[in-house]
């Protein structure tokens, strides 16, 4: 029996700011972010859309024809939780009509804790078979204004549903982790913005990514040559870029530099126009991997390294199944993506400063989200999520 990835499916903002739009602000060149940074544009959250609303929206394809009750767990990871107790995933499980007996937890370490949450929903599965577990991740990357970071914000949410016997990507047990106690990327409880090392980030990225392939090299009887793809966390694509050039280095692998750009390149297609997505951005790229290429993927090896900030690496690597494409939501993406509305340089600054109130009163919020599920508002420091 193998468990993995049966169905995937995400979800971003409608609006976006295009990366020239802010380069011109700023008086830089726009090609510093489009081949620089490898990013052309960023989605931005509406004011009536959150984690919980952009979870509930990547997730509804997944539980709207058969298999609902069978989903006996559903995790959450995120790093832009809304509550230092209550678990963002309760909110959803309410909105998705998930049953009663499906236990909710949310999860944290960075960029890396959607993959946390599918190496164990692996796990239940393979001990109970017949039940599926849902993992979301769902982020909105926030940097400050006129900082480095500020061109690599984004927002987005994915979704996959775990099981046994899985139509798009079987998972291997076999990982590779490296952790080490660093302080490159955080965000204290009192910040509604992230805090940067940026260049120390990209350094400990790939320190992370040769400690894990290392590792995983110990673990796993595959080499460099047993795989046809890789997807890596997606901070920025250059990123991808630059780690696999030095996967392929560290393991002599002696590719082209056509042939390295082959086996990543339709992974950061989406990504490149809706930014970072923390958690949810590497499976954002798995997703544009197996809806983007021409070529049949079936029993192909991908390998996937997650990067948390902080830090958490972890290397791990899955096959894709034959007929995987009949279990894609392309059309879905695709009409989602093409009908974003581009923003001007002041509606993104409203965007940005758009605050959830903290004062304990009744606020009404805007309609701004197309997606299925929006934030009305918040009373008594409750927010009421609602179907559009
Ligand atoms: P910067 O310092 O403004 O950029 O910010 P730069 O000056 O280094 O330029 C970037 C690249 O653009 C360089 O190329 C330039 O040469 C090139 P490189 O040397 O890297 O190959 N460039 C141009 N190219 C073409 N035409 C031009 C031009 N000008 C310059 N005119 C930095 C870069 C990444 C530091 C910044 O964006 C940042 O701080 N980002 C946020 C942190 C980040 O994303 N880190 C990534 C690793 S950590 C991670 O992935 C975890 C994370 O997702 C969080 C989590 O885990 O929760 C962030």
């Amino acid at each position: 029996m193998s468990v993995g990835i049966d169905e995937i499916s995400f979800y971003t903002s409608n609006y976006f700011l295009d990366l020239k739009t802010l380069a011109q602000v700023q008086g830089t060149d726009p090609d510093k972010y489009y081949t620089g940074i490898g990013q052309e544009k960023m989605g931005m959250a509406a004011p009536d859309e959150d984690v919980v609303t952009m979870a509930a929206n990547a997730a509804l394809p997944l539980v709207e024809g058969e298999g609902r009750d069978q989903v006996r767990t559903l995790m959450f990871a995120t790093e832009t939780g809304i509550d230092q107790s209550k678990a963002a995933g309760i909110y959803v499980h309410r909105l998705l009509g998930l049953n009663d007996n499906c236990r909710v937890v949310e999860m944290k370490q960075a960029c890396y804790s959607a993959t946390a949450a599918l190496q164990m929903a692996c796990a239940l599965v393979a001990r109970k078979p017949d039940s599926k577990v849902l993992v979301i991740a769902s982020d909105i990357a926030r940097y400050d204004l006129d900082t480095p970071g500020e061109a690599t914000q984004g927002c987005g949410a994915v979704a996959m549903m775990i099981s046994a016997n899985p139509r798009l990507v079987s998972i291997d047990p076999e990982v590779g982790n490296y952790t080490e106690d660093v302080m490159d990327f955080w965000r204290p409880n009192y910040r509604s913005t992230a805090l940067v090392d940026g260049k120390y980030s990209t350094k400990i990225y790939l320190k992370a990514l040769k400690k894990a392939w290392d590792h995983f090299r110990e673990v796993s009887p595959l080499d460099f040559s047993d795989f046809s793809h890789f997807c890596y966390h997606l901070p920025f694509s250059r990123m991808a870029q630059k780690a696999h050039q030095q996967l392929v280095r560290h393991t002599k692998a002696g590719l082209s530099a056509e042939e390295q750009e082959r086996q990543i390149n339709k992974t950061l297609m989406y990504n490149r126009t809706i930014g970072n997505s923390y958690t949810a951005s590497m499976y954002i790229g798995l997703t544009s991997l197996l809806e983007n290429t021409d070529a049949d993927l079936s029993g192909k090896r991908i390998g996937f390294f997650s990067y948390g900030s902080g830090c958490v690496g972890e290397f791990f690597s899955g096959t894709v199944v034959p007929g995987y494409r009949d279990a894609l939501h392309l059309q879905r993406h695709r009409d989602m993506l093409a009908a974003r509305q581009e923003i001007s340089h002041d509606e993104y600054l409203q965007l940005y400063r758009n605050q959830i109130p903290d004062d304990g009163g009744e606020h009404r919020f805007d309609e701004g989200t197309t997606g299925h599920f929006r934030l009305a508002g918040i009373s008594h420091h409750k927010r009421e999520y609602v179907p559009r």
